[in-house]
């Protein structure tokens, strides 16, 4: 079966491609690209062989690769599914994501892997990558197996929600992440400073009442874990990284040769702590958000590249989970059906050029997996993303597909949306019919 998607601008930067042409897909696969207006005209292929989609006056880029998501399945099916967060996924434009291992069991064995990939394979909208525990059951004594995870499929090791407190345990993780090629990503935490803190400590946590957790909590964490990477050589992957000081330790860790990545979200260049004024649990998020400066730092992280991905940190909780006092509310903030318009406005105010954001939403993150994602190379899974640049709309959170309606951008106006999402060909999210496809 034949699929032409004709006349968009199509963006990859794995291969460097920015210009107007038409994608062409076989059984799935990405056969060819071809630059410039395609003749084809649906009346003179035969229909029953060929489909067009005309993306005429619409972006194509390779499917969006989030490689930080909570599904929470199992055990937290009142928060999302696999099924509800892929297709909150494919709403946004994402057609691979990695989900983290916080989940009850903890995906800290074959078993649970193998759980959420026949499920994911059955269930689920676009693809699924999961990310093994670094310790049993995410409590930081010991060591989980890695090796049986990785061959049932984790793409990567985390304790993420948690921070991995015992540096002897890290440094084994990053060892062992030479022999099975896959990053240690840390969720970069020194517990005993955040001290049960519920925002960023600082003149308005003492305003409003709240425990602060320091900027160095974050710091003191990523300096670590750059060390124990230097030590062991092993792969590190910083996450949602949220602090001036964060990015500045990265980015001299890079210039010393380290093997150091780092990720961050749209709530971290976008908002500050202040949205924490009137107690609203919705920006309650770990790490939580913090002032202009680290939200400038972490812009500037971005332009020069210190940090190479933007994640969406998806983490969908229930209603109740946040309707109640602050301190009590859930840590977290439902991501996938904002993050590429909110990542696009970095562009409309001329932070990145859009083959850029681009890069940090497709090819970057697979390459730090080492996944044959995130590119429309001859011969890749036909994941894309068509998406009308031009199209404004208001978040509002009702209308998400994820369980998750916990969002601090509720009611903001944006531009760029994903009109449709294919993965391996098909159809997975179509806005509206608003596309107009022949043959289908
Ligand atoms: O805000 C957060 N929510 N940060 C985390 O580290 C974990 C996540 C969750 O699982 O809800
Ligand atoms: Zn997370």
């Amino acid at each position: 079966m034949d699929l032409i998607i004709k006349n968009g601008h199509i963006v990859d930067p794995s291969q460097g491609i920015d210009f107007i042409g038409c994608v062409h897909i076989k059984n799935g696969l990405i056969i060819r690209i071809e630059k410039a207006v395609s003749a084809v005209m649906p009346e003179i292929t035969p229909p029953e062989i060929t489909k067009v989609i005309d993306a005429s006056g619409l972006y194509i880029f390779p499917g969006l690769f989030d490689m930080h998501t909570h599904l929470r399945e199992p055990g937290f099916e009142y928060k999302e599914t696999i099924k509800s967060g892929t297709r909150a996924a494919v709403r946004g434009g994402f057609t691979s994501v990695c989900c983290m291992p916080n989940t009850k069991p903890v995906n800290d064995n074959e078993t649970v892997t193998e759980f959420i990939v026949k499920k994911s394979l059955s269930e689920g909208f676009c693809n699924v990558f999961p990310i093994g525990a670094i310790t049993k059951r995410q409590e930081g004594s010991e060591l989980a197996e890695m090796g049986m995870m990785k061959d049932a499929g984790c793409v990567a090791f985390s304790d993420d929600g948690r921070p991995v407190g015992d540096s002897l345990l890290m440094r084994r993780a990053l060892e062992y992440s030479k022999v099975f090629s896959s990053p240690i990503i840390s969720h970069a935490e020194d517990l005993s400073l955040s001290n049960d803190g519920v925002m960023n400590e600082g003149y308005l946590s003492t305003t409003l009442g709240l425990r602060g957790i320091p900027a160095a909590s974050e710091v003191i964490a990523i300096k670590r874990d750059i060390e124990l990477a230097a030590l062991t050589g092993g792969r590190l992957h910083i996450a949602h990284v949220s602090t001036a000081g964060g990015v500045r330790a990265i980015r001299e860790a890079k210039r010393d040769g380290i093997a150091v990545t780092a990720e961050t979200c749209p709530h971290y260049f976008h908002l500050t702590e202040a949205e924490a004024v009137g107690y609203n649990t919705a920006a309650k998020v770990n790490p939580p958000l913090r002032t202009i400066k680290d939200v400038e730092a972490v812009r500037q992280g971005l332009i020069d590249g210190t940090i190479d991905v933007i994640a969406t940190d998806h983490a969908p909780h229930h209603r109740d989970d946040k309707i109640c006092e602050f301190d009590g509310a859930a840590f977290g903030i439902s991501g996938l059906e904002t993050a590429f318009s909110l990542s696009f406005a970095l562009v409309k105010e001329g932070v990145l050029p859009l083959n850029e954001l681009i890069e940090k939403m497709t090819i970057r993150p697979s390459q730090i997996l080492k996944l044959n994602k995130g590119t429309l190379k001859d011969g890749a899974d036909a994941d894309i993303v068509i998406v009308d640049l031009n199209k404004d709309f208001i978040i509002d959170p009702e209308q998400f597909v994820s369980k998750g309606k916990n969002t601090p951008f509720g009611g903001r106006r944006l531009s760029g949306l994903p009109v449709m999402t294919l993965c391996k060909g098909m159809v997975k999210y179509h806005f509206n019919n608003s596309i107009i496809m022949d043959g289908i």
